[in-house]
């Protein structure tokens, strides 16, 4: 049976769709009882929503979904790749995304993609503070162990759920110690599914942190799965995506940053047989109900974050790298970059490709990128507190970008962050202006005139090439641009393929 029950809602309906519209009776027989899956892939380390036109979820509102009232029995997985990576920074809020999950309510965790750059010592410590949680049928030690178990029994109500997990290799810097070795998922599984099958288990899940092909290839030798949940990359697509195999197994996808959570309710006969199915993919909006546990905890997180500042982030006196991470706005001053103002302004992002200004910095060419004489026209806020410094460290301010133009704009961001989401301005830091610079709208003359003097721009008149660079000018020229090309458009060009998160790199 094809699962055709598309339905995008909005998760605050959830509860009554399910509730009203539960299925009598079916001709295949009597409908005995009903099990929601929770499923996530691809959390990517996120913790907080963005309030970008993407927003990205967050953890409080996603444990506010599973935990509001429902009519049935619960199971909550992760397919894999709920971790930034393996920077000291992504290792310390992953643990933290972990205690979320707990206060949640997941079941279990498979290790995906991105953990595969972990050291094992580090999973073995998580899987031990979850007590047990995590899951990895093809992730071995040195010793050619299992980094965790490789799968999991658990009965909720009344009913045997076998879970287990595989992952594909991620990208690691060459040289990694200690990471886990992927080793080829076929044969373990074989071994996974006969013990399932001695425990009496009804029905048997597979998270598999992978593509397609592999996965495909993976299922053509290992037949006997009921539901197979498949983390995916980032879309910004709000479509539910399930199919159903020649043996029966129903595949869904998940993916999006913590955007979205997947939810599928199967209608299980006598024999705990799935006769029906219904997949909904709620994206988790900020107008959604937090729930209180987290949005406390993560305020915790944000407090101790502010300690290691240093230690994470490199010089204090320069804002960061990873600068889309919205848990970092409480910290910024002065300049934040680019890649922060195109997390909510996205199309801003492409104008400026479109006048050249992002250009400006690789047309210096090699010998002159440190030249002190170009810099102050070639990047943002060269020479002024938390504006360019060293224009390799700095690399998010290099090239004439928004602030360039508008001025230091941490402020702002703090502002706009804190309306659109749930930090709560009395926890933040008080903001220190340290540039002198004002933050505008308009641009004026003489902010295009310091860099496009007479020497190097003698062309240069402001009322005509203002007209140039005004957004919605220089929007015309890229004609129509759809959100979800805009937004991969964009990645490509700053070689980013999984921004807005960050490579497990
Ligand atoms: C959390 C979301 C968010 C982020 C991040 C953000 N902005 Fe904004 N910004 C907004 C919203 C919302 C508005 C008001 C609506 C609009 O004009 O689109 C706005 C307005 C503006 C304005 C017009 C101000 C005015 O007074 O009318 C400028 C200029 C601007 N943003 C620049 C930036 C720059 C530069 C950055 C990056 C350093 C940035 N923004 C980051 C959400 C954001
Ligand atoms: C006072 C500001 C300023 C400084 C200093 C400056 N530039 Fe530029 N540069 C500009 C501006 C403005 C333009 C765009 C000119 C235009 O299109 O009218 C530009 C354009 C360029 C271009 C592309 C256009 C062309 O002329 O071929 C190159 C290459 C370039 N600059 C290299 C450099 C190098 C190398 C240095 C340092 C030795 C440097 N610039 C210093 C402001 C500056
Ligand atoms: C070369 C200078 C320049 C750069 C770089 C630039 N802007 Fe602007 N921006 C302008 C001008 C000029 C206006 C029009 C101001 C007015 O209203 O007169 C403007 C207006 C805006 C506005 C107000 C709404 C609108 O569309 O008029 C926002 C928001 C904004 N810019 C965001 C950004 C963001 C985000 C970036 C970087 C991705 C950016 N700008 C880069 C010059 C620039
Ligand atoms: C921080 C320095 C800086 C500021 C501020 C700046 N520009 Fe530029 N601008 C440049 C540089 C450098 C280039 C050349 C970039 C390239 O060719 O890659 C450039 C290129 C341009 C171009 C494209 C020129 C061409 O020949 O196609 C236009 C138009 C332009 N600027 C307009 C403006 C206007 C209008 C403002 C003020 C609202 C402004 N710029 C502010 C540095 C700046």
């Amino acid at each position: 049976m094809r699962n055709d029950s598309i339905i995008p809602i909005l998760a605050l309906f959830l509860i009554v769709l399910f509730s009203t519209g539960c299925p009598g009776n079916l001709a295949t027989g009597g409908t005995t009882s009903h099990l929601m899956i929770n499923y996530t892939a691809e959390n990517g380390g996120s913790l907080f929503p963005c309030g970008c036109r993407i927003p990205l979820g967050g953890l409080s509102r996603r444990g506010g979904i599973i935990n509001s009232e429902s009519p049935y029995t619960q199971f909550t997985v992760d397919a894999g790749s709920f971790s930034g990576g393996n920077t000291g920074y992504d290792r310390f809020t992953a643990g933290w995304i972990l205690q979320s999950y707990i206060l949640i309510g997941y079941d279990v965790v498979n290790l995906g993609i991105r953990e595969t750059v972990i050291p094992v010592s580090q999973l073995r410590e998580w899987d031990g503070i979850t007590q047990g949680m995590l899951i990895s049928a093809n992730l071995h030690d040195e010793f050619d162990m299992p980094v965790t178990r490789r799968s999991l029994v658990r009965e909720v109500g009344g009913i045997r759920i076998g879970v287990t997990g595989i992952t594909s290799e991620g990208r690691h810097p060459t040289g990694a110690t200690e990471i886990p070795i992927v080793i080829d998922p076929v044969a373990p599984l074989m071994e996974v599914l006969s013990e399932f099958d001695e425990e009496d288990v009804d029905l048997v899940i597979l998270l598999a942190d992978m593509q397609d092909d592999d996965l495909n290839n993976v299922l053509s030798q290992v037949p006997g799965f009921d539901l197979v949940i498949q983390g995916r990359d980032f879309k910004a697509d709000d479509t539910p995506v399930s199919t159903v195999l020649a043996d029966g197994a129903r595949i869904v996808k998940i993916g999006g940053f913590g955007k979205y959570l997947g939810r599928i309710r199967l209608d299980l006969n006598d024999a705990i047989e799935i006769i029906r199915d219904e997949v909904i993919q709620v994206s988790i909006e900020t107008t959604l109900p937090a729930m209180s546990e987290i949005t406390e905890l993560l305020t915790q997180f944000r407090i101790e974050l502010r300690g290691k500042r240093v230690e994470y982030l490199g010089d204090p006196s320069n804002p960061f790298q990873r600068s889309q991470s919205p848990e970092m706005v409480d910290i910024l001053s002065g300049y934040t970059g680019q890649g922060f103002c195109v997390s909510c302004h996205r199309l801003y992002g492409f104008e400026t490709e479109v006048t050249g200004h992002s250009t400006a910095w690789n047309i210096l060419g090699d010998e002159n990128k440190t030249n002190p004489e170009c810099l102050q026209c070639h990047t943002t806020g060269y020479g002024v507190p938390t504006g360019m410094g060293d224009p390799y460290r700095d690399s998010h301010l290099q090239g004439v970008t928004c602030e360039a133009c508008h001025g230091p704009a941490a402020e702002h961001v703090r502002e706009r962050t804190s309306i659109d989401n749930e930090i709560d301005p009395s926890t933040m830091i008080p903001y220190v202006d340290s540039t002198g610079i004002p933050f505008t709208r308009e641009v004026p003359a003489e902010v295009c005139l310091a860099c496009h003097t007479e020497e190097w721009s003698p062309e240069f008149d402001y009322e005509t090439w203002v007209e140039r660079v005004r957004h919605e000018t220089s929007a015309e020229t890229i004609q129509v641009i759809d959100e979800e090309t805009s937004w991969s458009f964009f990645m490509e060009r700053n070689g980013d393929e999984n921004a807005p998160g960050s490579d497990p790199e």
